[in-house]
């Protein structure tokens, strides 16, 4: 964490003058590293995704968050300092009860913070918004709270923390003022303020405000947010500083904080509009003090996995919700420490391969990527030898665990844990294991609607029969070669061979079919599907030891490219569609896993062309997909770049970073948006898709690096243990196996 503060000391007394309301914007802002169009504040699954839009930051005293999906939602954040409440952040008309809005400084965020500076009078205050992304950490990431954790094993299991997130309000250079800290959320966190209700409980040393609806039924969503489950909001006293807790209507609990410095324990009515406040009185402060908050949604029946609760991994560890978030307050040293040596090494890693642009592109998608997961084991049991991890489609239809979303996400995986890639297959492959998919090619998702998780038993998951069946033994792969651990796929082996064949059978006389990109429409023998096969083909040899299958995905990746069926006559890019079709492209991205896996399904030349051509075929803001879109999608914009030379890479990080700064638009990270301004749009804006677990594909240049090459930094003691990284044969792994078919 840095920051680049200037004294502004002077401007702060002005401020604290009648000339106040002009201090909110006119104080200049200074933003590290970059601009991003939304900064996280409390990021963890897809139900707790909470975001400051930038445009907001100049204004954020008055200024309120946002869900994932564009609903307002109120959080606001106080200091008293001898005696003069100044707002922070999320009072929409801070001059009531004599509050003035503090002047913004500085914003700034890492992979895993988002941290605001300010003046708060003569106070400097900093705002940082933790949601620990800590993927090796199964407790840790499945905590619903936003703060981070320590390394802690359960059953020798690791944990993880997708709970929560922590906000730390920290008060430097005073000189023995008097200091209060105060922060509320509101009943729209619940998705439905109308009818819902508040509790208060003071447990496990913590006081522990919910939200819940009550009438909810289980699973309901609105407009995306969880209806089900609480909203928990808590903090607790130290030895530093007391707490206090009312709820009500916000004029009336600002109000007391603003004009007593602490809250009564009298609970006000709760109505729509209401907040839940703590308040910490620090006392005189000299120098430094800091206090935690944690915001959090639980959510005890949290997936339904073909008609059986799953619930949050935490739960083995600490069944209820106060004990839960005791461990999480607790943890908070570790979990600070653990996020800034991550933070710390993505920066370093990412800079190296890629330069700065790249990782300011990487630490803004930390969090979302893993944002959109959730890790679970049975409700009823608690076995923590059962685990399941499940992703939602945010923003476009909801699917869970699509494959074709696990796809464009896994340089992420690969990189920071790829035990992800099982967890989050393992759902979709006990299904498919269980006799319940009939169709000859893999299932596209594994629920029509998050949390339903419950399959398609009536054969009708939107069809991408090329698209997943390549998908699925190319991730397969992927996790084989980062772990070493060829047992889970070993026991699949015979689910992967039937899509093999599939492949075999379809994948150059291609019928007309969607891929990934289904709102480009479907299309018959497009190149890059046959492409995918190709690799998928190639990786389930390598897989299995079959050699058969590696010679039908190079006789297929010859006839596309030494033969040119898929490429133009001169043999400078690769087709759309074919044949004869040599004037239309499109990002042919399908071979970066080629690249990553060392496959060595296509020769260079295959990608050496992709290096000049893709560089005389920018719009202002990049390569859009194909010939006859104005859209770009950065994960499969950056998995391309990855297969490129390093001229043409650092070409498209520039672009997708010139998206990502433009100031245009204030969605959490888009994956699609106008790169163009060819077909009349207006480049440079998104569309449709925000907030998606996809823009875990931005790691792909990262990736080339290794497996787990950030955790191998973090944990000094690891090494490396990827079987065969340099792109040996796995030929005897499945041995057995196959002598059984
Ligand atoms: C729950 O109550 C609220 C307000 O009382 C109402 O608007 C909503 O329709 C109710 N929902 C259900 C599922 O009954
Ligand atoms: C906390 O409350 C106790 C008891 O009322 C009081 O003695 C102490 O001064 C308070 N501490 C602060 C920091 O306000
Ligand atoms: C989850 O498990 C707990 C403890 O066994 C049980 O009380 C609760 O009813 C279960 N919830 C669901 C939705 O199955
Ligand atoms: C697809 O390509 C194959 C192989 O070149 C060709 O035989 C077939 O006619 C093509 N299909 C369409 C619809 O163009």
């Amino acid at each position: 964490m840095r920051f680049n503060l200037q004294s502004r000391l002077g401007l702060g007394s002005l401020c604290a003058s009648v000339f106040s309301f002009l201090c909110g914007d006119q104080g200049h802002v200074s933003y590290h590293s970059a601009l991003p169009p939304s900064y996280p504040l409390a990021v963890r699954n897809p139900y707790l995704s909470t975001w400051m839009p930038s445009d907001r930051v100049k204004q954020l005293p008055y200024a309120e968050p946002q869900f994932w999906a564009g609903q307002e939602l109120g959080w606001s954040v106080l200091v008293r300092v001898d005696g003069q409440t100044y707002s922070l952040m999320g009072v929409p008309d801070p001059g009531t009860n004599n509050i003035r809005p503090a002047t913004v400084h500085h914003a700034e965020y890492t992979a895993t913070h988002s941290l605001f500076h300010l003046t708060a009078g003569p106070a400097e205050v900093t705002l940082d918004f933790l949601s620990p992304v800590s993927p090796s950490n199964y407790l840790r990431q499945s905590l619903p709270f936003s703060k981070p954790s320590s390394w802690f094993l359960i059953n020798s299991f690791k944990l993880i923390y997708e709970l929560a997130g922590y906000l730390t309000v920290h008060v430097s250079e005073s000189q023995g003022q008097n200091i209060q800290i105060y922060s509320d959320i509101d009943g729209r966190w619940t998705g439905q303020d109308e009818g819902s209700a508040r509790d208060f409980e003071e447990k496990a040393g913590l006081a522990i405000y919910s939200l819940t609806v009550p009438n909810a039924t289980t699973y309901a969503e609105i407009d995306d947010m969880a209806l089900w489950g609480q909203v928990v909001f808590t903090s607790r006293p130290s030895d530093l500083s007391n707490l206090s807790a009312l709820s009500g209507s916000p004029d009336v609990v600002r109000g007391l904080f603003a004009k007593k410095g602490k809250l009564s324990s009298q609970e006000g009515l709760w109505a729509p509009g209401s907040v839940v406040g703590l308040a910490h009185e620090l006392g005189q402060v000299t120098g430094g003090a800091s206090v935690n908050f944690v915001v959090g949604y639980e959510r005890e029946a949290a997936i339904n996995y073909l008609g059986k609760a799953y619930t949050g991994y935490y739960r083995a560890g600490y069944p209820t919700t106060p004990e839960a978030l005791s461990f999480f307050m607790e943890d908070y040293g570790n979990a600070l420490l653990e996020s800034l040596k991550l933070d710390q090494e993505l920066v370093g890693s990412a800079t190296a391969a890629a330069g700065p642009k790249y990782a300011d592109i990487v630490a803004l998608s930390t969090r979302q990527a893993y944002g959109g997961i959730d890790v679970t084991i049975p409700n009823e049991s608690l076995e923590t030898d059962n685990v399941l991890a499940f992703i939602k489609e945010l923003s476009s239809d909801g699917n869970v665990n699509t494959i074709d979303v696990i796809m464009p996400a896994f340089p992420i995986y690969y990189v920071l844990d790829p035990d992800y890639i099982r967890l989050l297959l393992e759902p979709v492959m006990k299904y498919l294991a269980a006799d319940r998919w009939h169709l000859p090619y893999a299932i596209h998702d594994i629920g029509f609607h998050y949390p339903h998780a419950i399959g398609h038993d009536n054969q009708k998951a939107e069809p991408m029969p090329i698209e997943e069946s390549g998908n699925l033994l190319i991730l397969a792969l992927a996790y084989v070669r980062a772990t070493g651990d060829i047992s889970w796929a070993a026991q699949y082996i015979q689910i992967f061979q039937k899509y093999a064949d599939y492949l075999v059978d379809n994948s150059i006389n291609i019928a007309n079919q969607l891929s990934s990109n289904d709102a480009a429409g479907p299309l018959p023998n497009e190149t890059n599907l046959a492409i995918k096969a190709a690799v998928g083909l190639k990786a389930f040899g390598e897989l299995s030891g079959m050699d058969y299958y590696s010679q039908v995905g190079e006789q297929h990746a010859d006839l596309l490219f030494e033969q040119g069926l898929g490429t133009d006559d001169d043999k400078t890019h690769f087709v759309l569609q074919y044949p004869d079709l040599p004037e239309t492209w499109k990002a042919p991205y399908n071979l970066y896993p080629d690249v990553l896996l060392k496959l060595k399904t296509f020769p260079e030349a295959a990608y050496q062309m992709g290096s000049e051509f893709f560089s005389s075929s920018r719009g202002e803001y990049g390569v859009p997909l194909d010939n006859r879109q104005d859209w770009a999608k950065s994960d499969w914009n950056m998995w391309l770049a990855g297969t490129f030379e390093t001229s043409t890479r650092d070409e498209f990080v520039d672009d997708l970073w010139a998206f990502m700064t433009n100031g245009k638009h204030t969605w959490p990270f888009s994956d699609r948006y106008v790169a163009t301004s060819a077909l009349g749009n207006e480049p440079g804006v998104p569309v449709l898709c925000r907030a998606r677990p996809t823009v875990g594909g931005h790691f792909a240049l990262l990736a080339l690096e290794g497996p787990r090459s950030i955790r191998s930094l973090f944990e000094p003691e690891y090494l490396p243990g990827a079987v065969n990284k340099q792109g040996q044969k796995l030929q005897h792994v499945f041995d057995n196996h196959i002598e059984e078919l």
